[in-house]
């Protein structure tokens, strides 16, 4: 079947009545486009899951800095569509940055604590933009289940609490990661890296896998894990490190000590070249 595109706010509040008036159950898996097996991974588990399956393909203003790669951010609409179509997609919504943000636009949704940790401290008004984008998706779609993928894990968490103290009546499906065969995560900013910066990127999760073999050895005590894997970026100066820390993985809260039986992120973010990527990996102990 071939997928329908749809712009505008109209006509997809007019779909999903229609949707719901069936008594059929609806995924959403909200993007940025430039699709990726990350994407295509959420797109199946909605597939599996729900009676329709909606993907937005939009590239949020509002949560990109002043400095960031808002014009640059790598799009091909007409690739994104046949992969969708592929994957037996019901619906693309695609609307354009008016038909969201229109002149008169103001209002912001923001998960005010944990959006300012971690992430928040080197992109402070992005998941403000994330929460508001989310929202008004979420409003357009009234989807039963959404997917989210487990590479943004903060971003995953701040729309769980979102849904929660909003009592959004959503369930938020966070996807594991995906990698390439050599461990990078699949990102869309993957693009930007030249050969030389694909190369060395993999010094992310091959820290992130130091990290977790030193917790599942017996380390708890996060700075002694810190120190190790900070230790593998001095050799490599043209890697910025922005951060590495170990945080809890239902709050992202910074803990000084593991526990046992809780889970927890290793969480990296840094510059290479001009592009900044961050990675994780989910560690029980
Ligand atoms: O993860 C992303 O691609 C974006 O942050 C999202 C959730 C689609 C909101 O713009």
């Amino acid at each position: 079947m071939k997928i329908k595109i749809i712009k505008t706010v109209d006509e997809i509040h007019s779909t999903v009545k229609a949707i719901k008036l069936s008594g059929k159950s609806i995924g959403l898996v909200p993007t940025m486009g430039f699709l990726h097996r990350g994407h295509i991974s959420l797109v199946k588990e909605s597939k599996i899951k729900n009676d329709i399956t909606i993907v937005s393909v939009f590239v949020n203003p509002t949560q990109f800095g002043p400095t960031e790669d808002l014009n640059k951010y790598p799009r091909d609409i007409d690739k994104d569509t046949a992969l969708l179509e592929a994957e037996g997609v019901d619906y693309l919504f695609l609307p354009d940055e008016k038909e969201i943000y229109p002149d008169d636009y103001e209002t912001y949704v923001e998960v005010t604590k944990t959006s300012k940790k971690q992430e928040g401290e080197f992109r402070p008004s992005h998941f403000k933009g994330v929460t508001t984008i989310v929202s008004i998706l979420f409003n357009c779609v009234c989807p039963d289940n959404a997917y989210f993928g487990r590479k943004d894990a903060q971003q995953a968490v701040i729309i769980k609490k979102m849904v929660k103290d909003l009592k959004m009546d959503i369930n938020v499906v966070i996807m594991p990661i995906i990698r390439e065969d050599d461990g990078l995560a699949l990102s869309s900013r993957n693009i930007y890296l030249n050969k030389e910066e694909r190369e060395r990127s993999l010094l992310l999760s091959k820290s992130l896998n130091e990290a977790k073999i030193m917790i599942e050895s017996g380390e708890h005590l996060v700075n002694n894990v810190i120190k190790k894997i900070s230790n593998m970026f001095l050799k490599e100066s043209t890697i910025h490190l922005n951060y590495i820390r170990i945080v809890e993985a239902s709050s992202f809260n910074e803990i000084e000590q593991l526990e046992k039986g809780k889970e927890y992120y290793i969480l990296i973010a840094a510059r290479i070249g001009t592009t900044r990527l961050i990675d994780n990996l989910l560690v029980t102990v």
